[in-house]
């Protein structure tokens, strides 16, 4: 099976089809697929719900789509290698066999200890081959998996839990990133306190911690699995029932359910990243990601392996220990394509060239970069000095509610410019528009980027919750899905991501809700108010500035400032922890009392130049005391 495009021509061909005639394009496309049972309609689509859904009442599996399909030509192949987080501990390398065995025997045990279909099951896990494995047995038996970043805070952790209500946590004792040795377990524990749904934990042993098991609800995965068997009889699932829950940040406080169902998410990531990196059968794939976001989803697990790729899987971090590890991996393996992130090459930029003086590197074809818009400058780092100039590198644009990449060039077959994520793959309709939702046509326009057309993975909900579904993406402009980013098109027509134009801050690739944090830093008791704005950060491309009026009778104000930042860590976690945090007396606020965070805005980016118009505030005078303030932080 191979849905490649070969060819510009070939692209344009697919693109044209693909707008004039969507449902025989995904039809095409879905063909390819083993299903149970086809579908009576490709696509339904209701604006006003909205409600869509892609291959109506057809039956299939994900994971059979995964094994059984490649049993016959790939069961030696390497479909996972896994390298830990110390070079020197064995590593890993998984065949298709293994992993299917490996993936029904956990199914079994899931099932043994009452996980049924639709039961929503978390994932706090490090990044080891189980984290995958516990991925795909959800998706096996029909548990919808919701997998959260192991960074989160524990409070931040049974958010997701209660909000889902999960019945099962999957977690490990602990978590070798660098040279930290982090307490999992210890985290679910404080978080299950708060939460009453979870009836069993699996821990699985990695860093030989000591950790407390809570008999009756607590199991060891290696007991857990002792007595399954390695066969398990995939459930058939409908193409409309879900397959993940995902959360991601917002403008408002609350985090939200992103739901990706099972047929159409399947069909565009297998076809994006078969396309995107142009995978060749016996290529080595890296994408440096990790599994608590969306590309970990979609572009280390579902998307290579439903291709039958074979995708490295690193326990990691990039500088430890040396600023050389991940081009050391590159030769290690022979990686042919390397998918990171803007914030991690901007930081081994920084370490200079002299980390990658023992690589070859010779072995990459495509390399590729996503979660923020790439600057100019890092682009032809990665593209010289990685790529060695002869490398595609993929900007590839998309977010966790487009479940795959929507906007980037096609390796080798649509042409790279530096920072523009370009074109759209095929079945992708982006348009631009301005602010009253006209849409903007021909080039060199800028304004905000929608989607006009539905696509097989897009997000079908907010989990519990369609009317902030319906409202967060498609009030602002009726009838089509509003992405909250700027975009530009530019003269030559390909179209390069401005950076979002809501209350989202993203922090080294990572979507952070100003209204989170705010209320995060609330929580501290000297806390009155506090506004959350984004400014340049040389590595994190985006850095959190926090402005707080506090009740600081008797405190210094670096006294207040440590623990305001360890509020933060503690109800989110480390990544919301505020870069910068002034003391203010006041906020600048408008006659009906909202905060004019477009002055913040600037004064934590130090342009102070043009504040615009302030005759509108109801304090004029705080600004004057606000900027002075920032001089002498
Ligand atoms: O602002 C865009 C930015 O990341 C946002 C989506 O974040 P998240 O859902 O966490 O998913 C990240 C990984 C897909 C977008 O709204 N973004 C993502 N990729 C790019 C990007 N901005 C510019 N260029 C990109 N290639």
């Amino acid at each position: 099976m191979s849905n490649k495009i070969q060819s510009l021509s070939g692209y344009i061909h697919e693109y044209q089809k693909s707008v004039n005639q969507p449902e025989k394009f995904w039809a095409r496309i879905a063909e390819s697929f083993h299903w149970h049972k086809s579908w009576d309609s490709v696509l339904k689509w209701e604006p006003q719900g909205p409600h869509v859904k892609w291959f109506e009442n057809a039956k299939l599996n994900i994971t059979e789509n995964i094994f059984e399909r490649h049993l016959f030509t790939h069961g030696d192949k390497a479909a996972i290698i896994w390298e830990p987080n110390d070079p020197n501990e064995a590593n890993k390398i998984i065949s298709y066999r293994e992993l299917f065995e490996l993936t029904c025997q956990f199914s079994n045990a899931m099932k043994a200890q009452g996980i049924e279909k639709g039961d929503r099951v978390i994932i706090y896990m490090p990044m080891i081959p189980e984290a995958a494995i516990a991925m795909l047995a959800c998706a096996r038996i029909g548990a919808v998996h919701s997998v959260v970043f192991a960074g989160f805070s524990s409070s931040a952790l049974a958010d997701r839990i209660i909000d889902c209500e999960a019945k099962m946590v999957l977690t490990s004792d602990g978590n070798f990133r660098g040279a930290k040795n982090i307490p999992v377990k210890a985290v679910v524990d404080e978080a299950l306190e708060k939460t009453t749904t979870v009836e069993t934990v699996i821990v699985c042993k990695r860093t030989n911690a000591d950790v407390q098991m809570v008999s009756g609800r607590d199991i060891w995965w290696h007991d857990a699995i002792k007595e399954e068997s390695i066969e398990h009889a995939a459930e058939s699932l409908d193409a409309e029932d879900l397959l993940f829950i995902l959360y991601t940040s917002g403008s408002t406080g609350k985090p939200k359910g992103v739901v990706h169902t099972t047929g159409g998410y399947m069909v565009y990531t297998q076809y994006s990243f078969e396309n995107v990196f142009q995978y060749a059968q016996n290529d080595v794939y890296w994408c440096t990601a990790d599994i608590g976001w969306i590309t970990g989803h979609s572009y280390i697990i579902y998307g290579p392996l439903l291709s039958g790729a074979t995708t490295l899987m690193f326990e990691g971090v990039p500088t430890y220990p040396h600023p050389g590890r991940f081009w050391e991996i590159v030769d290690k393996y022979q990686v042919n394509q390397f998918y990171t992130a803007p914030t991690a090459i901007r930081a081994l930029q920084a370490e200079g060239l002299e980390p990658l003086a023992p690589y070859k590197l010779d072995s990459l074809k495509v390399i590729g970069s996503v979660g923020e818009p790439i600057n100019e400058e890092a682009w032809h780092w990665y593209h010289d000095h990685i790529g060695k100039g002869n490398c595609p590198l993929v900007d590839t644009w998309w977010q966790t509610e487009t479940g795959g990449i929507m906007i980037s060039a096609l390796a080798g077959i649509t042409p790279n410019k530096p920072a523009h994520a370009s074109l759209p793959l095929p079945g992708i309709q982006p348009i631009i528009v301005d602010a009253e939702g006209n849409e903007l046509k021909g080039n060199n326009v800028e304004g905000n980027l929608c989607v006009k057309f539905p696509w097989p993975s897009m997000l079908r909900t907010t989990y519990g919750d369609h009317k902030r579904f319906k409202e967060t993406y498609f009030s602002a402009y009726p009838g089509m899905y509003f992405t909250g980013d700027g975009a530009k098109r530019d003269h030559d027509g390909y179209i390069r991501i401005l950076g979002r134009v809501d209350d989202v801050i993203n922090v080294s690739g990572h979507r952070m809700g100003t209204a989170e944090v705010e209320n995060a830093i609330n929580e501290h008791p000297r806390v009155i108010e506090s506004a959350v704005v984004g400014f340049p950060h040389d590595i994190k491309g985006q850095g959190i500035y926090a402005y707080v009026i506090c009740d600081a009778e008797g405190v210094t104000n670096e006294t207040l400032i440590n623990e305001i930042k360890n509020t933060v860590r503690k109800i989110i976690g480390p990544i919301a922890k505020p870069d910068a945090i002034q003391i203010v007396p006041g906020l600048p606020k408008t006659r009906s009392g909202k905060i004019m965070r477009r002055i913040l805005r600037k004064v934590a980016s130090k342009d102070i130049s043009n504040l615009g118009d302030t005759s509108t505030l109801l304090n004029p005078e705080i600004v004057e005391q606000i900027i002075i303030g920032s001089q002498i932080k």
